[in-house]
């Protein structure tokens, strides 16, 4: 071993040891008749001193030649410090070297390694390995690894075992694209990457494993995100003879145990929401409950005043945000840009100020007398302060653009504090969904999720309106995970497959494996997968998931580091069968 410690352990108590350490310099500081180099590996930082009339001035000479990320093996005394560092475990001791080795040299780092870096995301990404010696990022990839062991301990006790399922497969639809790998030896063929493992793991509950769990990729050819990444982790599972509740129960009960494990954060019962009423009360499957400030339905008291906007409108809706009638003209005229914008998507804004003498001041007042307005006040639940944000239009577009201007408004007000964790199962999802642009219907989650037994009679009839028994485990208004209770019936799996616009042969070709394994005792079954990455993330009160992977791709699907994509040789080309000017040449 080129050490007998790390560089975080060695206390006072060590005190007069003689001990060799390992890392790289953090900082070297040049005092004149003293020299000092904080050395730095996973576990800490600990400082060698070089003292003139102590030290072997050859050593000091050393010492002064090396910089910044040198790899170096220190042998000496463990002595104790004139001046502590209370900011550090090791801050009560020093090294006093009597040898030097000079492991490796190093050329000066393209950005500092220090908790507050002066290298900007493309940098970093570029110059990963450097980045990772970052305490801020090390921890992030510590936790992940911490989550890892923990869900493996939890679903290991309660009977779960993990079994790998191959990465060549053909698509299984979860509404990406698919990442296409062509096959040498089945010229013109190729496979798919999975977007998940959902079908292999329903065929292991027809195996008779009965508790499955994988920690795996998932691979999908989608826009990027700040939580999306083409390549990301699950935590995938699925429980043989359940039903819902007992999916519910099991997965509340993991969750609970990692923030209880990890953050020391005990969680009481879950929330539950249906898709119903969260689309109505919030706007959003995936409702942020850190706080209230839910949508109020105004139709019946504003329609018919001779106001165009709320008369010709399908949905008038608003938000009380509370202590908000102060705002300014210009705050007003900042939000009414910001639900304007593109991504956002209203018309326009309409407010009403309860101002703290009683009346009411709003930006319709030409429309609505103060009886009016205080109507709506009083639907809304306002108090004299407070501030009403109302938007009209299209149903399903207004309550899109009113849920964005929630949480612009919980932001402002400081509601979405990170160290508040507010967990929600939302259930009763529709089945399918009907798709403007291909004039079909879609599965809502995937087109395994089986109906609700009460709704099955309307799957031929009225299909948009067949619940599933699916749902999403929702965490501060982060989708966390998604699962469903499955179909286990080959008639049923067919059925469905036709309400998806499937030709017979289409289903058999594409899921005739799956319906055929139907076909032979399959039990009823259900699961789950959870987003890894965003567990991590979150768990950490953090948005972005890119820290917590290792080597994660930029926006572009790219690997800057190194260098991927990239283009392969035509002898590769050539051998796969691939001809990239085929389709000028058609
Ligand atoms: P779903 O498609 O909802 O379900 O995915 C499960 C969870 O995976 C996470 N997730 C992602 N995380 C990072 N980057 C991405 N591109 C990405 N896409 C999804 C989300 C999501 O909740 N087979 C079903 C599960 C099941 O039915 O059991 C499935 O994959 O947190």
């Amino acid at each position: 071993m080129l050490r007998t410690h790390t560089c975080g352990e060695l206390r006072i108590d060590q005190k007069g040891q003689e001990v060799t350490l390992s890392g790289w310099v953090q900082k070297q500081r040049d005092k004149g008749g003293i020299v000092y180099i904080d050395l730095r590996d996973r576990y800490g930082i600990t400082q060698l001193i070089f003292e003139e009339g102590v030290t072997n001035p050859e050593l000091i000479e050393k010492a002064k030649s090396v910089s910044r990320e040198f790899v170096l093996n220190a042998s000496g005394e463990v002595v104790e410090r004139y001046s502590k560092n209370e900011k550090i475990p090791t801050g009560d001791i020093e090294i006093r070297v009597s040898e030097l080795k000079i492991l490796n040299v190093s050329k000066t780092p393209p950005f500092t390694i220090e908790e507050e870096t002066d290298g900007g995301e493309d940098l970093r990404m570029q110059y990963r390995y450097l980045d990772i010696r970052r305490e801020a990022v090390r921890k992030k990839l510590e936790l992940r690894h911490q989550m890892m062991s923990k869900v493996r301990e939890y679903l290991t006790d309660d009977k779960f075992i993990e079994v790998e399922t191959p990465y060549l497969i053909k698509s299984t639809p979860e509404g990406a694209r698919d990442f296409i790998v062509p096959s040498r030896m089945n010229e013109g063929e190729f496979y798919a990457l999975p977007q998940s493992p959902q079908t292999f793991k329903q065929l292991l509950m027809v195996a008779g494993l009965d508790r499955y769990y994988q920690i795996v990729k998932c691979f999908r050819d989608e826009d990027l995100r700040a939580d999306r990444q083409p390549e990301f982790t699950q935590i995938d599972c699925e429980m043989a003879f359940v039903e819902q509740e007992d999916v519910l129960n099991t997965f509340e009960g993991m969750t609970k145990f990692l923030y209880k494990e990890i953050r020391d954060i005990e969680l009481g019962d879950f929330q539950r929401i249906s898709y119903e009423e969260a689309m109505e009360k919030y706007g959003s499957d995936k409702p942020d409950l850190r706080f209230g400030m839910e949508f109020n339905e105004l139709n019946d008291l504003v329609q018919g005043t001779g106001f165009v906007v709320f008369d010709s409108a399908e949905l008038v809706v608003g938000i009380n945000a509370p202590g908000c009638a102060e705002y300014s003209r210009k705050q007003l005229d900042g939000l009414t840009d910001f639900v304007k914008k593109p991504q956002i998507g209203a018309k326009g804004l309409v407010y009403v100020k309860c101002n703290e003498d009683g009346s009411f001041k709003s930006s319709v007042d030409k429309f609505f007398d103060q009886e009016g307005l205080k109507a709506w006040a009083e639907k809304m639940e306002a108090k004299p302060g407070d501030l009403l944000l109302v938007l009209a239009g299209e149903k399903d577009q207004t309550r899109k653009a009113l849920n964005e201007l929630r949480l612009e408004m919980g932001e402002r007000l400081g509601l979405r504090d990170k160290n508040n964790v507010v967990p929600l199962w939302v259930l009763d999802f529709p089945l399918v969904e009907w798709d403007e642009e291909t004039e079909r219907y879609h599965a809502m989650h995937h087109p395994f999720t089986s109906p609700k037994s009460e709704d099955i009679d309307k799957l031929d009839s009225d299909p948009g309106s067949v619940r599933a028994n699916a749902y999403d485990l929702v965490i501060n208004g982060v989708e966390a995970g998604g699962g469903s209770i499955r179909i286990h019936d080959r008639e049923l799996q067919a059925k469905m497959f036709k309400t998806l616009g499937f030709t017979k042969e289409e289903a058999e070709e594409q899921f005739g494996f799956l319906m055929g394994a139907f076909e032979y005792g399959a039990p009823p079954h259900g699961g789950i997968a959870f987003g890894f990455d965003r567990m991590c993330a979150m768990m950490a009160g953090e948005e972005s998931i890119r820290d917590f992977i290792a080597f994660p791709k930029n926006n572009s699907g790219r690997d800057t580091m190194i260098d991927s994509p990239s283009k392969i040789s035509t002898e590769q080309l050539a051998e796969l069968g691939i001809d990239l000017n085929q389709k000028s040449k058609s």
